[in-house]
């Protein structure tokens, strides 16, 4: 059986790392992929960019099924094109992902069917955006409707910061994704990522995980699209699940299908967690996440394959997602000036190096003669299980010790939060 991967990132190193270990699976194609993951035995990258070149290329090549790494495909209609051509692809339909694709229809959508996150207002003018700002004061968050690779959001400490934040994103800053923008109530708690795998109907959790988005240690520093990630998130105790699945997993699943749009995919709701244990969706993402989808899928011991054939089949409710019990942990490393303006092609060296219950999963990195270079903010992603999570994060960071390249960036806070809680 062939599959095919779309994207070219860390998460998608990992699931191509995850599908080949299928024993029905012969090749797993990434479009585009990176050098990197192409030295997985049985993975290939195939230089091909566009949904026409990629449905072309599934039908020519007999393609069992396609999976869709990121949301800008996605966002673009990548699946509701391979299904009009009848080929099985596994992620939402374009409306389905308005839940990412629009901060406003997640935020109305989540106001229709009672689903628990933050009081909004929208604004499609700079003067009312700011009147509001000076009413209701700091901190306040102001989100950029449309999708903004990560710069969307800004947390404002001050109201100055506010205004700055509204000059920016509606003066065009993020062109069209920016002409209307979200401000929203500041929740105060501990974020986690819930991912699920969705059916149309049924849904199945995957394991519970937690990401750093903050670029230096201590959570300080500019927002990035995550430096480090571990699974499962100890905060989300089995109580704190079942609410999760009751209050926003069901209810948003059986929104969309009320409102004409059933989800297939992966589905990730980004939550905040109060100190009283009530949870709230910060957001949702029609993917899965990166970096938390490097140490998930460490853990999972079920056959992806099957699960994701369960999904396209509509029998998740048959499905079981079997994990390893022990833990683990993702240190993304990345390239100098990332986030704003990462510097590229500096020589990644001492990748030769394995350690048992480790793994590198390569996002932005190339090929260049006999060298791998740097090739985009987020380079790498060292990833280790273990015992327990100080077991698997000593081993993660024993294995960036090996590796360098210059300017390189890591925190070595990873896994603080769980650590400080359950020592
Ligand atoms: P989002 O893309 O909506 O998840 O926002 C990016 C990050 O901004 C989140 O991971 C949070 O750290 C932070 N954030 C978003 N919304 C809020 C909020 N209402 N209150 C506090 N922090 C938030
Ligand atoms: N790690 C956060 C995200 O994938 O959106």
């Amino acid at each position: 059986m062939k599959i095919l991967v779309i994207g070219s990132g860390g998460r998608e190193h990992a699931l191509a790392w995850r599908l080949v270990q299928s024993q029905r699976v012969s090749h797993v194609f990434v479009a585009p992929g990176n050098a990197g993951m192409a030295l997985e035995e049985g993975v290939h990258c195939v230089p091909l960019q566009g949904i026409e070149a990629w449905l072309e290329f599934a039908q020519t090549e007999q393609i069992a099924f396609t999976v869709v790494g990121p949301e800008a495909p996605i966002a673009d209609g990548i699946v509701d094109h391979f299904r009009a051509a009848g080929l099985a692809i596994f992620g939402p339909s374009q409306a389905a992902a308005q839940l990412e694709i629009s901060k406003d229809f997640a935020k109305q959508f989540m106001q229709r069917h009672n689903i628990p996150t933050a009081r909004f207002t929208t604004f499609e003018d700079a003067v009312s955006a700011h009147a509001y700002l000076d009413q209701v004061g700091a901190p306040i968050v102001i989100k950029a409707d449309g999708l903004a690779a990560g710069k969307g959001v800004v947390v404002a400490q001050t109201v100055a910061e506010a205004h700055q934040a509204v000059d920016h994103m509606m003066g065009g800053a993020l062109g069209q994704a920016g002409h209307r923008v979200v401000i929203e109530e500041f929740l105060e708690g501990e974020e986690a990522s819930f991912i699920v795998m969705a059916d149309g109907e049924q849904v199945l959790p995957l394991a519970t995980s937690q990401d750093h988005k903050r670029l230096r240690d201590h959570d300080e520093g500019p927002n990035t699209g995550g430096m480090g990630a571990y699974s499962p998130a100890p905060l989300v105790t089995p109580t704190l699940h079942g609410r999760i699945m009751r209050e926003i997993i069901q209810p948003t699943l059986q929104g969309l299908i009320q409102e004409g749009r059933p989800y297939t995919g992966f589905l990730y709701a980004g939550l905040m967690i109060a100190p009283d244990g009530s949870v709230k969706t910060l957001e949702f993402n029609c993917r899965l996440g990166d970096p938390e989808t490097q140490p998930l899928l460490m853990r999972l011991k079920s056959d992806l394959v099957e699960l994701i054939e369960a999904a396209l089949h509509g029998k998740l409710q048959h499905a079981m997602a079997e994990w390893d019990r022990r833990p683990a942990i993702g240190i993304v490393l990345a390239a100098p000036g990332y986030p704003e303006s990462p510097i590229t092609g500096g020589i990644i060296s001492g990748l030769d190096r394995p350690l048992a219950d480790t793994h590198v999963f390569y996002a932005g990195a190339q090929a260049q003669g006999q060298h791998m270079v740097t090739a985009g903010g987020r380079v790498l992603c060292v990833t280790a299980l273990g015992d327990t999570l100080r077991t698997a994060r000593h081993l993660a960071y024993e294995r960036v010790q090996h590796i360098h390249f210059d300017g390189m960036q890591y925190r070595q806070d990873i896994g603080w939060r769980a650590l400080k809680s359950h020592p």
